[in-house]
Order: structure tokens, then C-alpha cells, then sequence
């Protein structure tokens, strides 16, 4: 039995560390192919580092050098194959939506490996965004679907995926929260680094296509940035600050730290001394419910409407009232604070790896 593991993005190597770990503790044959869709110490090696991950048996070299959609996803198609038919795997797997995802799906399924979607059925219903193409690409491509949620299941149902495929493992986002928040509470250095305080702070991301490569959208955020009247930290992700550097817009806020983008265990504890997070990324929707964040996504929809259910996130948009008028309402009004902060989204038991690892190897 020996199974492929394909990643190549920040948050796949997060949320595919509980399976790597699981995979190890079981002593189960396998290797992992790093696309290097992602590259940058940053964005990459320091995930490695910080989780304590083996190093990745083959490494494409394709984010550095392809930067567009068709290119990225060709290159990467093309290297998994060959190595695929080399090794021969019984199973593929690969987490999430990124270009790193379609290409293993795609590769692994025209060589008849069958592919193991981690994080199955999640949908936006926004066929705009490059994530949502791949997700339903990958979804209908896979043997084993890992739906994190009910909800992630019946997309998938109504899609006309058949129930054997589906299991409900709930995110290994929870597991690896679990996994590490203990080790991110040594880093007790964090919040006086960046000169925060417990609380006292909002934490921002954003940089999905969606937003930076649309220079009207990636304007009204930052005019949001430059407007807002609370102390606030930005660890920025490359891209978008690729874009604001092209678009020539200036960020100027003394209110605002814009940093480089942090290991995990520096932003889980940012994250979890936040008061509250704006973001536009899947994961830290999903991550702020356990530290008990209230979040405001910076998007028109979200593919995660289990968080906006239970009711600890507010899918807010990118107008810069509209935002900052929820953000003034959290920051003042401690009932509506507390019922966000209070609520729980069912995102599973910090089990969902040992789920997918037996469902593979039974
Ligand atoms: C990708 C995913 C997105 C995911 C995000 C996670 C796709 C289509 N998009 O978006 O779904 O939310 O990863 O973070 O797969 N760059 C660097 N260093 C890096 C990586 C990127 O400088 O290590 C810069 C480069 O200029 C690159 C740009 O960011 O061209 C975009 O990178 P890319 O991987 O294409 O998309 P992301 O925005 O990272
Ligand atoms: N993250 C991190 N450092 C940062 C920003 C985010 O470790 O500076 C982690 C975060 O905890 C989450 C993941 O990266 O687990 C989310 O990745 P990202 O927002 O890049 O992608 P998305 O989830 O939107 O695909």
C-alpha cells in the first residue's frame, strides 16, 4: 500500500500536517510531491520547519517560474504525472482548491490512480473564482470524498455524487489547531514583537484572486485599511502585495502594521489574542471559530456557510462602510461581541486525519 500526497500551497501543507502525522504514526508507505506553487521561506519552508514535517520526496519548481492559471496548472500536470508513473501509487491525495490540487487530481485519475479529495464539497457557488473550478473539477475526479461538514456532503448529493464515495471526516484544520496550539503558546514573545495587546487588536488578511486582481475591489480595501480607527496587524500575503504594488496605492495608517506573512505558530497566536479577524482566506474562516474569533469576511460569499450558520462569521463584503460600521458594532456593542465569539461551528473532534487514513487503507 503506498499512498502519493500532492501539495504545493501554504494551507495545503497546514491542513494536510494531521495526515502526514497520521500517516507516519501508522507506518504507511508514502511520499509526498511539493508542486512549489508556493516558494517563498515564508510561504513554504517555514511550515516544514515549524510542524516538524519530513521533507517532501519530489519538488516541482513551477510557482517561481508560471505565473498564470493555464501555465501553472500545465507545468504542474505534467511533472506529478511522470513521477506518478514511476511510483505507482494506490491512492492520490490532495486537500483544498488550489491550481496544486487540480493538477494531482488530473494527473493521478488519467493514469486510473484513484484520488482521495480532502476537504470534499465545499462550494461557493461562485463560478468566478479559480477555487470553485477546481473544487468541482476535483470533487468529480475522486474515489474517496473527505466532506468536512453535512452541508459539504449534500453539495456534493445534489451534484449526483454517489453516497459510497462520501465520508463525513470533519477539517483537518481543527486537528491541526489542536496539534500545535500548544507550541504556539511558547512563542509568548509574539504580541510584544508586533507591540499588540491582548484583545486590543483586529488581524487582516486578504489576497484571493477575487479581491487583489480586481484593481476596483483591491482599491476599496485599502481605503478600508486606510480608514480604520483600531490598532490592526497585516501579515500580507505576496500576492497581494504584488498588486498593491502595481496598482501604485499607498497604505498609510499608524494605526496598521503590515508585516510579512508569519509561520503557523506566530499566527495562531495572533489569531487567538485577536479581537476580532477581516479576512478573505478559506482556512482562517474556519480557524477563528476555535480560539473563539469573531470573523468578518472580506468576500460576497463564502463556501464555508457553516461558520455564517452558527453565526461566528459575517460575510461583510469590501465596501468600506459597510465594514467598518460591523467593525464599530463588535467593537462596541458587547452583546453582539459575545454572541459571535460564543457560537460554535461543528468543523469536527480534531480526529478527522485518523478518519481519512482509515477510510484509505480499508
Ligand atoms: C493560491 C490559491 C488560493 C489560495 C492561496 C493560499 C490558486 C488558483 N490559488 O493563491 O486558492 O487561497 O494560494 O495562500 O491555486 N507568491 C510569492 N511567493 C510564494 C507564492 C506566491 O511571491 O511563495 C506571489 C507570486 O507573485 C505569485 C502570486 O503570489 O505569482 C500568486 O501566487 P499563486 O500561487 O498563483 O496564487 P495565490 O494567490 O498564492
Ligand atoms: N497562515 C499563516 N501565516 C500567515 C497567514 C496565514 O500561517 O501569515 C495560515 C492560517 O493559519 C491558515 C492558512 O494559513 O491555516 C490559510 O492560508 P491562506 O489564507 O493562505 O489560504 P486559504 O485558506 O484562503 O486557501
Amino acid at each position: 500500500m503506498s499512498v502519493s500526497i500532492v501539495l504545493g500551497t501554504r494551507p495545503e501543507i497546514i491542513k494536510m500536517s494531521p495526515v502526514i502525522r497520521e500517516l507516519e504514526r501508522r507506518k504507511i508507505d508514502y511520499f509526498v510531491i511539493h508542486t512549489g506553487q508556493h516558494y517563498s521561506y515564508n510561504m513554504d519552508r517555514i511550515f516544514f520547519r515549524e510542524l516538524e514535517l519530513p521533507e517532501p520526496d519530489y519538488k516541482l519548481d513551477v510557482g517561481e517560474k508560471y505565473h498564470t492559471h493555464g501555465s501553472q496548472t500545465g507545468e504542474m500536470l505534467k511533472g506529478i504525472e511522470e513521477i506518478l508513473m514511476k511510483e505507482k501509487p494506490n491512492v492520490v491525495l490532495v486537500e483544498g482548491d488550489t491550481n496544486t490540487v487540480l493538477s494531482g487530481g488530473l494527473a493521478a485519475v488519467k493514469l486510473h490512480i484513484p484520488v482521495g479529495h480532502v476537504e470534499a464539497g465545499l462550494r461557493s457557488f461562485d463560478r468566478g473564482m479559480p477555487e470553485e473550478i477546481n473544487r468541482i473539477v476535483v470533487d468529480h475526479i475522486s474515489s474517496y470524498l473527505f466532506a468536512p461538514t453535512e452541508i459539504a456532503k449534500q453539495n456534493l448529493l445534489n451534484e449526483g455524487i454517489i453516497e459510497e464515495k462520501i465520508e463525513i471526516t470533519g477539517n483537518t484544520i481543527v486537528d491541526a489547531v489542536y496539534q500545535n496550539i500548544e507550541l504556539a503558546k511558547k512563542k509568548a514573545n509574539v504580541l510584544e514583537k508586533y507591540k499588540l495587546k491582548t484583545k486590543e487588536y483586529i488581524l487582516i488578511t486578504f489576497h484571493r484572486a477575487e479581491n487583489v486582481d480586481s484593481p476596483e475591489r483591491l482599491k476599496k480595501l485599502v481605503n478600508m485599511l486606510n480608514a480604520l480607527e483600531y490598532p490592526a496587524i497585516f501579515p500580507m500575503h505576496p500576492h497581494t502585495r504584488k498588486r498593491i504594488d502595481e496598482q501604485s496605492l499607498k497604505i498609510d495608517n499608524p494605526n496598521l502594521s503590515i508585516i510579512e506573512p508569519v509561520g503557523y505558530l506566530e499566527f495562531l497566536l495572533l489569531l487567538a489574542n485577536a479581537k476580532l479577524v477581516l479576512t478573505d482566506s478559506g482556512g482562517i474562516q474556519e480557524e477563528t471559530n476555535i480560539p473563539h474569533v469573531p470573523c468578518l469576511t472580506l468576500r460576497d460569499n463564502t463556501e464555508r456557510p457553516e461558520t455564517v450558520e452558527a453565526g461566528s462569521n459575517i460575510v461583510v463584503g469590501v465596501e468600506k462602510d459597510r465594514i467598518l460600521s460591523e467593525v464599530h458594532k463588535l467593537l462596541n456593542d458587547k452583546k453582539a461581541y459575545q454572541r459571535m465569539a460564543s457560537s460554535k461551528v461543528a468543523y469536527g473532534d480534531g480526529h478527522s486525519a485518523e478518519r481519512i487514513v482509515e477510510k484509505i487503507i480499508s
